[in-house]
Formats: C-alpha cells, structure tokens, sequence
C-alpha cells in the first residue's frame, strides 16, 4: 500500500485496511473471475493492470460505506469490483489520451499494447462493469454508474478542451476534476451505502462526504505531479505540463508569476518537453509562487469538510475509519 502510515487521527493506515482486508481478498477474486474474456488481448491487459497492484481506495470506500450500514454481502462485494473494474478502464483511456507511457509502476497498456488495442480492452471493462451491475436488477445502482460513466467521459472532454491552454481558471479546473474523479469517489460510498440498505439521506450525506474526499484526492494527485518521486508515484512526476494540462498549483502560481516565469510555461505547453526548460525549474517556480502550498491548503478545506459530514454519523470502527481515510488522501506520497 502506497499510504504513509502516520495518522492524525485514532486509526492507522493498518488498522483501516484490517477493517477490510478479508472483504478486499473477495473483490480481489472477483475482479480476477470478471476479468477474462473470450479474446485473450482483453484478458491479458486486464490481468496485467490489476496485478500491477494500485492503492484500491475506490473499493475500500465502498467496502467502509457498506459496513456503516450493514455487513458485506457478495453483492457488496460486486459493487466494489464494479467501481474498481469502472477505474482502470478509465485509467486505460486516460493513458491513451495522455500519451502516458508508465501506470503503476510498469509500462503502461497503451506502451505495451498499444492504443488501438487499449481503447478497446478499456470498452470491454466498462462493459462487464455494467454486466455485473445488471445481475443486480437495481435501477438505481444502474442510474448512478450510467450517470458517472457519462460524468467522466465529459471530464476527459473539458480536460482534452483546455489542454495546452496556460489561461485555465480555478473554476475551469475544479469543474473538470468533479467530473474526472470526485464523482467517481461520491458513487463508491453511495452504492456501499445503498447496496447495505441505508436510508436516501443516509446515502446521499455519504456520497457528499466522499465526493470532498475525491476533491482533495485530485488534488493531491495534481501536487504530488510536482512534488513526488517517479519511483514511489509508479507514474512519470512532471506528467501534467509536458501533456499541456496546467493544473491548480500552477494556475495559482501564475497568479503572480514574472513575466519570464509565465514565458518558462509558455514554452513547455508549446514544446510538450522539458528539453529547453528542465522540470526543476518549473517545480522551483511553482514551490517559490505557493502553488504547492496553497493547493495542500485547498485539500484539507476539502477533508476537513469531508471530515464535519463523517461525524455526523453514529460512532463505529468503520465511521473512523472513513475519518481517517482523509488523513491517508492528504499526507499519502503515491
Ligand atoms: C489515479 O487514481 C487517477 C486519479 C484520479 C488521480 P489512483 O491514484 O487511485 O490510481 P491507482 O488505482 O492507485 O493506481
Ligand atoms: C485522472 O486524471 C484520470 C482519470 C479519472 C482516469 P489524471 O490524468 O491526473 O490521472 P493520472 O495522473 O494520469 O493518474
Ligand atoms: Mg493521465
Ligand atoms: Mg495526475
């Protein structure tokens, strides 16, 4: 697990996994079991991406939510493989879209397969992600997982929209990063609280709380593009920029930049390299602006929210794990 393990709050990073371990153990035959197709290219890159491993937050959500509400159910356990299968097919066209050559650690599919063929593979995880869905029966699972599926192909979209631009606004970026990961965390808790019978505002003051989680999950995700190592993060550090994306930290660093500073940016978005501007210098700037800082700030106005909703449920060991998680999103260094 890529958690840092030093908590703030009561439970540690162990503690929350122990919570789940044996229910995590059945999503993991799960995904396994729905993960062959009759075509062996699909099959390969399936297995390939799920047993590169991966932090599996999506799932332990889910699994957190359920057992707030219930015990886990082999139902509960469908959901969770669901949203984790619905993940790496995302992770799978992100990677094409993005030109990104590493994911967890190793070459990503596109590098190995490439994109024709990861489109594809990625088309047929989403499918048996809804397959299984449908064995359910249960119009409301199949409205929120539609619903998301379409949410984040529209982030895709605005971000594929704004690529290259250096003129991004906050608003612009916290739109496209509702849809390309908050969403997604916001339906993992709700289908764990539905799945286990909770009541609507249950599940919807749940989804809230985890919707904040994904927030400061990506923005995280978008400091850690700047401040972490390639060897921890599995995937290449100074990725957003040389794919043209210009994320919070740089847009609030831009806020005050020099006009050479700015200039410096211009010429990665325009060159898609750091063959003329090295990134060190790029993160420098950013560091020396507050961009970092000032995201790391945003992220936790976002778990401490997440954090206010979680208290407000009745006290068990899974309400503080799902308060704990907060700290792992934002002192995590993967
Ligand atoms: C990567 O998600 C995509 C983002 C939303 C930032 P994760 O960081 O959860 O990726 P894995 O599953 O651990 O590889
Ligand atoms: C999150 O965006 C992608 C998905 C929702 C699939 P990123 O482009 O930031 O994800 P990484 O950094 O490639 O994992
Ligand atoms: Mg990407
Ligand atoms: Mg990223």
């Amino acid at each position: 697990m890529g958690f840092s393990s030093r908590l703030g709050q009561s439970l540690t990073a162990k503690e929350i996994l122990d919570l789940v371990k044996d229910d995590l153990k059945k999503v993991e035959a799960e995904l396994s079991v729905e993960s062959v197709a009759s075509v062996e290219t699909v099959t390969a890159i399936a297995q390939y991406l799920q047993s590169a491993g991966g932090k599996r937050i999506r799932p332990i959500l889910l699994l957190l939510a359920t057992r707030m509400a219930g015990p886990v159910t082999p139902a509960a356990i469908r959901m969770a493989a669901i949203v984790e299968l619905i993940h790496a097919a995302t992770l799978i066209h992100d990677d094409v879209i993005d030109a990104a050559q590493t994911r967890r650690g190793r070459p990503s599919t596109n590098a190995m397969w490439g994109n024709h063929m990861s489109v594809l593979a990625g088309d047929w995880l989403y499918m048996q992600a809804f397959q299984i869905a449908l064995r359910e029966r249960n119009f409301h699972v199949l409205d929120m997982l539609i619903n998301l599926t379409q949410m984040m192909v529209e982030g895709e979209l605005l971000q594929l929209e704004r690529i290259g631009k250096i003129g991004v606004s906050e608003a612009d970026y916290m739109q496209l990063i509702d849809r390309k990961t908050a969403c997604l965390f916001s339906v993992c808790a709700k289908l764990g609280s539905h799945i286990a019978g909770a009541d609507d505002a249950a599940e919807n003051k749940l989804g809230e709380f985890a919707w904040n989680l994904g927030i400061a999950f990506q923005l995280v995700d978008d400091v850690l593009d700047f401040t972490a190592r390639e060897t921890i993060l599995g995937k290449p550090v100074g990725g957003d920029l040389r794919e043209g994306k210009v994320t919070l930290p740089l847009i609030y660093a831009l806020e005050t930049a020099a006009s050479e500073e700015r200039q410096m940016v211009e010429r990665v978005l325009a060159d898609r390299n750091y063959d003329t501007v090295p990134f060190s210098k790029i993160h420098r700037m950013v560091e020396r602006r507050g961009g970092i800082e000032r995201v790391r700030e945003r992220a936790k106005e976002f778990t401490e929210r997440a954090r206010g909703l979680i208290a407000e449920f009745p006290e068990s060991p899974y309400q503080r794990a799902l308060a704990a998680v907060t700290d792992l999103v934002t002192d995590r260094d993967r």
